[in-house]
């Protein structure tokens, strides 16, 4: 790898975490893929990026769930760019409801994304990277992959089933020096994700939207929230070479409120 720069996909990059992830990996070098649903967001980290970071960047728009486009998104980045160093899958939705009331339909697009979006996408960059002999695969996850998560069933099976997909792949793709790991983030308590399932925390809590964000700091031993840079430092050594003896882990970034 030395001398040449490294490639980046940022699967769901177009925003939030993904767009702070994507703007971090440009900053250590990267030349980066940013994949997402909404072309807008995509071509607007891209630019960023090429901008900002002077770094080359490839706007993507997928739908991270369709074999064909996920099949698309790796040609192009390898017509691009020749090769693919990392992927980082960190696409996901989440609606909360309580299971008596949880609509098949949201089931399934939650799984689709969260855990067959992650399947298709690690399956098609392997392909390339068994080829190169080298390459990192991080899936965003969440706490909710280790603890079951109240009034949010699909979430964190979904969540769960990428912890038995990030061991599976990291024993299939060992032998070709492609380690695989899931990051698990806390709360992301500033982000639009944990916002927009405030109102339901408050009703399943039965305290005031105000009060909901205090008390989830109340759960941290550290006190705070989960910030996309804490994601960041993560991903980034577990991709570097100093992590090179680690493989098919689910590593909490949690502030201490998840310890196994
Ligand atoms: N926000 C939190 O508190 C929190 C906590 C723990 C883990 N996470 C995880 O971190 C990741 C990012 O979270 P976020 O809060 O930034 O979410 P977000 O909804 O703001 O961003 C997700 C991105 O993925 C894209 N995306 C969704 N479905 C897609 C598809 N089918 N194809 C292509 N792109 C798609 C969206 O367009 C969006 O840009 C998720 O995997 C989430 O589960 C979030």
């Amino acid at each position: 790898m030395s001398g040449e720069q490294k490639v980046a996909i940022v699967a769901g990059g177009g925003q939030n975490l993904g767009e702070a992830l994507s703007y971090r990996l440009a900053l250590e070098g990267y030349q980066v893929a940013v994949a997402d649903l909404i072309r807008e967001h995509a071509i607007k980290v891209a630019t960023e990026i090429r901008n900002h970071y002077q770094v080359a960047s490839l706007p993507v728009t997928v739908d991270l769930t369709k074999e064909d486009q996920v099949r698309k998104m790796v040609r192009d980045t390898v017509d691009i760019f020749g090769r693919i160093d990392l992927l980082v899958y960190n696409a996901g939705v989440a609606k909360s409801a309580n299971i008596t009331e949880y609509e098949l339909q949201d089931w399934q697009k939650t799984l689709d994304t969260n855990l067959t979006g992650y399947f298709l996408t690690a399956r098609e960059v392997a392909k390339v990277m068994v080829n190169q002999r080298y390459g990192n695969i991080i899936q965003i996850n969440s706490k909710s992959g280790k603890v079951g998560s109240k009034h949010n069933s699909a979430y964190s099976a979904s969540k769960f089933g990428g912890v038995g997909l990030t061991q599976s792949l990291a024993l299939d793709l060992a032998e070709y020096n492609i380690r695989v790991n899931s990051i698990m983030p806390g709360n992301l308590l500033d982000s639009p994700m944990f916002q927009s399932l405030t109102p339901q925390y408050a009703k399943k809590l039965g305290i005031k939207p105000e009060e909901v964000r205090q008390v989830y700091i109340d759960k941290v031993p550290l006190k705070r929230g989960c910030t996309y840079e804490d994601i960041a430092n993560a991903v980034v050594f577990y991709a570097s070479d100093q992590a090179s003896y680690m493989t098919g882990q689910s590593i909490n970034v949690t502030g201490g409120q998840v310890m196994h």
